[in-house]
């Protein structure tokens, strides 16, 4: 495929995973992988100088927020930090005219968390040419960065995704993680995906959303080289929405490190894109244990999210230069 191709496959924005195909996945990990390097600070600060990113959060984040802001600061960008709740967004403002406003300003990268699905494509519409979003968390749609970074991390520890067995366990329906990074796996190759859940935090059977759904964890992740744990989403339940309660669902399906260790392959690793509720989905026996990567996550997300804004910046000269 040629890099125009790859370009346009991008469409100027970074809204999921769905829409990139596996070369540009492939690329994106490259490039994320040349920003881990011990000198990348003076590498590329000048990058995006004179550039500006500004971080639209409508949903708490402490990762994707903060890698954002250094990656962008690490690119040599300014970012600015958008608070809903001290904004002309408690005035009324539209998001559509917050951004007009901001890119009024000369703001052309815009890092955008908001819970409602399908916000970031009827944004991305709606904006100038050379005007670029990416989405840093959108409902239970998409994560597509945080699905880079973990497909990033386990490709270090474990290159022969052809031959992994990857399970997903915990509350799959609701999180945004888990169906960006079921698709990214799949894009990529991997051998075998389970979904392990109980049964209201399955995807429905209409979802597209990839891998085999279990609802018993000694069936989901028997022999499985990697568990991507999550937490449950509590938050974004309704009153009565779910019928399991907190403690049958810490008693069916906490994982700790005796079942971690019976039931997977004997070097396997752990995974979670945080934040971890340790004693619900997590038991805090696994905090120390060698195959948890999570920590690893975080520090690799810095990078992707350099990739991310590298890519979209590459993509506006290139099309300026045509
Ligand atoms: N994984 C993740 O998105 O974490 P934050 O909510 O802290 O950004």
């Amino acid at each position: 495929m040629t890099e125009d191709a790859l370009r346009d496959d991008a469409d100027h924005h970074f809204i999921d995973i769905e829409r990139l195909n596996t070369a540009t996945l492939e690329q994106l990990l490259h490039r994320a992988e040349s920003f881990l390097g011990p000198d990348q600070l003076r590498r590329h600060r000048r990058r995006l100088f004179g550039e500006t990113i500004a971080l639209l959060f409508y949903e708490p984040s402490t990762r994707t927020r903060i890698s954002f802001e250094l990656a962008g600061k690490r690119l040599g960008a300014d970012t600015i930090l958008f608070h809903d709740t001290v904004s002309s967004a408690r005035k009324g403002e539209s998001i559509p005219d917050t951004l007009q406003t901001l890119i009024a300003m000369g703001i052309r990268y815009f890092v955008i968390r908001h819970g409602e699905n399908g916000i970031m494509s009827r944004l991305a519409s709606n904006l100038p040419d050379g005007v670029s979003l990416i989405n840093a968390g959108e409902g239970t749609r998409a994560h597509p960065t945080q699905a880079l970074l973990d497909a990033l991390t386990l490709r270090f520890h474990r290159p022969e995704f052809p031959l992994l067995t990857v399970a997903i366990l915990g509350d799959i329906r609701h999180s945004r993680v888990a169906r960006s990074t079921a698709f990214i796996l799949e894009k990529l190759g991997i051998g075998a995906l389970r979904l392990v859940a109980p049964p209201p935090f399955l995807p429905d059977s209409t979802d597209p959303m990839p891998g085999d759904r279990l609802s018993h964890i000694e069936t989901g992740l028997a022999g499985a080289d990697v568990v991507i744990a999550l937490r449950v989403q509590w938050e974004r339940l309704g009153e009565g929405e779910i019928s399991i309660s907190k403690s049958e669902y810490q008693h069916a399906y906490r994982l700790n490190r005796a079942t971690f260790e019976r039931l997977t392959k004997p070097d396997a690793i752990l995974m979670h894109p945080g934040p971890v509720n340790w004693g619900m989905e997590l038991d805090p026996d696994l905090i120390q244990h060698p195959g948890n990567l999570i920590r690893e996550q975080v520090h690799n997300g810095v990078a992707v999210r350099m990739a991310v804004i590298d890519w979209l910046r590459e993509s506006y000269f290139a099309q300026r230069a045509q």
